[in-house]
């Protein structure tokens, strides 16, 4: 790790943004100096971009922190904003969705037929007894039903909580019942990897656990689209077809005002115990910020530029930057169904060709897999129409830089690398592309009206040249504003660490070099980053030793060229099972297992049976050595564990 850090701390190269591109940016250096001023009003400029119904007069309430409020006084309708006031402003004709299938089915939605379906839908909700607070389960594959559903929920006021396709019946059944959800809007199945991957069935299985559970049902309904033609079961009196609905509802629906702080989604995402937190989000400032960031990060034209953010809608990036910050800028966006290398390896190169995608934004792991697949397999197609990437999701490498620039970029393109969260809602630290000059590996900046420092454990700032831990030192629009229904454990794990300085702990280790540039060190704590995807290393151990075959279980991440970090874990089997099945076997059924619990981007790549897990004479595992066994390392310093001679049986049996 450490000479990986100083191979990236070497990294001299710098790009300066283009002239034209500097020359025509959005996002221009007096944002900085404006937004040094005068935080609280550049951030009101921001938010009056946006279409009040209510206007505000406060813009940040700060007196009960960690408790923030933005614009606490104001109202607006959130889906008004992403849509109807762009149809009432002339642009109705515009394309808001252009979607493709997997299989090449397409669609182009425009944002006046954006506008009129979601009317519809939100009038679907609501005959269904949803309204203001209620909050609705989605579960859908990337169509642009997904985004009218999410914009519909916004509309009524209720709350969304997405819950990523990937994931299996028991993660949505968790997250329905944390946030107690009335409806689940879902689909028969969608695209992946040449065929039909259903979720009906798993909303049917989720929901079918009621009957043995004490708590009671709250989903009521299920709405839900045909996609897939694959064959569901249904469930009369609570299933309802979306075709048999929509498209016969009201395409009237005045949208209503609501407070800047009504609650808009809910969104789970791994934290360091077993329990996925539900990160709360609400509306104004989670929209002002993502907006603006979409404008002065993605330099985004809506007249003339086509975006595409490749993350699914499962995730905060597809919220902010599919759903919410290019539809309230008006933008024209792709949607894409399916994965990148289906059914041909460049399908995301064709696309961009297809559609003249002019910003792209992914993450490093997609990048450094095209990296391996090699430029072979994207000469056909044109990319010139490129002109801005964005990185996002976990530290991208120099080379995996210069390749994106080069090779996807036209060694021109601008790359702005993003650091963010689920948790601030929106881009945090970034490079502005017409104003930074840039430097491959880092992510350089906080953006303006951003606070961000890199401190030791007392909270001190560590100067230049130094390592530590990321903190944001002050509050900012698009933060969350709980965990839902823990707003202990919300105070706990973010700001009790630096309470006395009111600092927030991002649980990143980062380094600020000579300049004060900030290059990002991965996790510090027991979250491991896998394709860009958060996941906990107790949650898997959690299921893992839910199997009547495991005695105990530990996981580490481990660094992986592809996809970053991958799931490495050491299990220890129960005797009896060991005598009736072979080892390699039972490794099988515990990867397929753990899948079954969480999905599948949480099965271990690999799985070591030992006999034996390293602990300390108080019995905590001692992960960082079997982080050095699984990337092949020697063993680290052995010196505090009960039993030294562990890890040499541990090494053995894993070779
Ligand atoms: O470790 C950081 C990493 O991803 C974590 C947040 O994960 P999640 O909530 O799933 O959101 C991902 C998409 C915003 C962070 O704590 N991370 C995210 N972006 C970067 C990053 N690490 C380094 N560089 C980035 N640009």
């Amino acid at each position: 790790m450490s000479s990986q850090i100083d191979h990236l701390l070497n990294e001299d190269r710098r790009f300066a943004p283009p002239a034209d591109f500097a020359a025509n940016a959005v996002g221009t250096a007096d944002l900085y100096s404006r937004a040094s001023e005068d935080r609280d009003a550049f951030w009101a400029e921001q938010a009056r971009q946006l279409h009040w119904h209510r206007p505000f007069t406060e813009v940040l309430d700060w007196t009960n922190p960690p408790f923030a409020q933005w614009f606490a006084d104001g109202a607006l309708n959130v889906a008004y904003n992403c849509l109807d006031r762009h149809v009432e402003a002339g642009y109705g004709d515009r394309v808001a969705l252009l979607w493709e299938g997997e299989p090449g089915d397409q669609r182009q939605v425009t944002y006046a037929e954006l506008t009129a379906e979601v009317k519809r839908v939100a009038n679907v909700m609501e005959g269904l007894g949803i309204g203001q607070g209620d909050r609705v389960a989605i579960y859908l594959p990337m169509i642009p039903e997904a985004i009218a559903a999410m914009l519909a929920v916004a509309r009524i006021g209720a709350v969304h909580s997405v819950v990523f396709g990937g994931f299996s019946a028991d993660s949505l059944r968790s997250r329905i019942d944390d946030a107690g959800a009335r409806l689940v809007i879902t689909a028969d199945g969608g695209y992946r990897k040449g065929k039909v991957s259903p979720l009906k069935p798993a909303v049917d299985q989720a929901l079918a656990a009621a009957s043995n559970r004490s708590e009671q049902e709250t989903v009521e309904h299920v709405l839900v689209v045909k996609r897939g033609g694959n064959r569901v079961k249904w469930v009369e009196d609570r299933d309802i077809w979306w075709h048999d609905v929509v498209p016969q509802a009201s395409p009237e629906h005045e949208a209503q005002a609501f407070p800047a702080e009504n609650p808009l989604f809910i969104l789970y995402t791994s934290g360091t115990t077993g329990k996925p937190k539900g990160i709360l989000h609400t509306s104004g400032g989670y929209l002002t910020q993502a907006a603006f960031t979409n404008r002065v990060v993605h330099d985004i034209r809506p007249e003339s530029d086509v975006f595409w953010c490749t993350a699914d809608i499962g995730w905060i990036t597809g919220h902010s930057y599919v759903a919410y910050g290019p539809l309230a800028n008006g933008a024209t966006q792709v949607l894409y169904e399916g994965t990148p290398d289906s059914p041909h390896p460049a399908r995301w190169w064709e696309l961009v060709e297809k559609y003249g995608v002019t910003i792209l934004y992914t993450a490093p792991t997609a990048i450094r897999s095209f990296m391996k697949t090699g430029r072979s397999a994207l000469e056909n197609y044109d990319l010139s129409s490129i002109r801005l990437l964005g990185s996002v999701g976990e530290p991208i490498n120099p080379e995996a830089w210069m390749w994106y620039h080069d090779v996807i970029g036209g060694h021109v393109a601008p790359i702005v690398d993003t650091w963010w969260q689920t948790e601030t809602g929106a881009i945090m630290i970034s490079a502005l592309p017409g104003v930074t000059a840039l430097k491959p590996g880092s992510a350089q900046v906080p953006i303006p009206g951003i606070g961000v420092d890199v401190v030791d454990e007392s909270g001190e700032h560590v100067g230049n040249g130094n390592g530590g831990l990321l903190v944001l030192t002050e509050p900012w629009p698009s933060m969350l504003r709980g965990i839902w229904g823990d707003p202990e454990r919300f105070v706990e794990t973010y700001w009790e660490k630096f309470r006395d300085r009111g600092y927030y702990f991002a649980g990143d280790g980062a380094r600020l070099d000579d300049d004060g540039d900030v290059w990002l060190l991965g996790r510090v704590d027991d979250v491991m980053n896998v394709s860009g995807h958060r996941l906990s290393t107790t949650e898997i151990e959690s299921a893992l030793v839910a199997h009547e075959a495991t005695a105990e279980a530990a996981v580490v991440g481990a660094a992986d060229e592809t996809t970053g970090q991958a799931v490495v874990a050491f299990v220890i089997l129960k005797e009896s099972f060991l005598r009736a099945h072979s080892p390699e076997g039972l490794a099988q059924q515990l990867r397929l297992w753990v899948g079954e619990q969480i999905g599948p981007i949480a099965r271990p790549r690999d799985i070591y049976i030992v006999s034996e897990l390293p602990k300390t004479r108080s019995g905590k595992i001692m992960r960082r050595l079997l982080r050095d066994v699984a990337e092949g390392r020697d063993v680290g310093d052995t010196t505090t564990l009960a039993d030294t001679a562990v890890m040499s049986v541990i090494s053995a049996q894993v070779r």
